[in-house]
């Protein structure tokens, strides 16, 4: 069976507020969707597909050219429905083992992340990247209520791998609130879900100031 990267790109980037959404505005004269999916070129992944939102079609073509790749699929008003529109037509067109879902927000993934994520699927229905939390953590926000102890939190990045049927059969069984991610859907339906080493270069494009830090960051990489 086959690899597939499923990034979802449907989304709006309404909290970087720019005019147009956030995974076709530039890096570097470079759109987002570009950088993430030149970093998902890597020998153990097959083939790329991407979830984009309706209407969003002219600037898809104008991003990454027609005929490159198979046809985006269409997604929803959430990333979770964007996500089940992709798992649904991956699981109609066949021969899919492995998935790897990816944000295109997290456009700067570096390569040893999907190597950890696959070899740990050997024993476990799904991987997710995680990285620790250096800042103090406190509940009932600027009113300053009780110090969670940070030790006992991760920031779960993406992309997130799963072996096919598992990721598949628990979004079709998900009754909960809307998920941010796929590893909670996935533990949900009873799968196990491991968990590797992330990388600070896969932090999500939230902010506009999530944006100057990367044009700089890829200013000063090129000198
Ligand atoms: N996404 C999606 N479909 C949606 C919503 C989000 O495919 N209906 C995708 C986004 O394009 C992004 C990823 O999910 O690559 C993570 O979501 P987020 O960072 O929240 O992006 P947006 O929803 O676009 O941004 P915002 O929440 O600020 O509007
Ligand atoms: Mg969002």
């Amino acid at each position: 069976g086959k690899t597939i990267a499923l990034v979802v790109a449907a989304g709006s980037g309404s909290r970087v507020g720019s005019d147009v959404p956030k995974q076709y505005r530039t890096i570097g004269g470079k759109p987002v969707l570009n950088h993430a999916l030149a970093h998902l070129d890597h020998p153990l992944i097959d083939a790329i597909r991407i979830v984009i939102a309706p209407g969003h079609e002219g600037l898809f073509e104008q991003a990454v050219g027609s005929g490159s790749l198979p046809s985006p699929i269409i997604g929803g008003t959430t990333r979770q429905e964007s996500v089940r529109n992709g798992l649904e037509q991956l699981a109609l067109e066949g021969g899919v083992d492995t998935v790897l879902i990816h944000d295109a927000a997290r456009a700067f993934l570096s390569g040893g992340v999907v190597d950890r994520l696959l070899a740990a699927l050997d024993d476990s229905d799904g991987a997710v990247p995680v990285l620790p939390v250096v800042d103090t953590l406190a509940r009932g926000g600027h009113d300053l209520g009780d110090t969670v102890n940070r030790d006992e939190i991760v920031r779960v990045q993406t992309p997130q791998a799963f072996r096919f049927g598992a990721i598949l059969d628990a979004h079709r069984r998900w009754a909960g609130a809307e998920a941010t991610d796929d590893a909670q859907v996935a533990r949900a339906a009873g799968y196990r879900v491991a968990t590797v080493e992330g990388d600070e270069g896969l932090a999500k494009l939230t902010y506009a100031s999530d944006f100057a830090q990367a044009e700089a960051r890829l200013s000063s990489a090129m000198l």
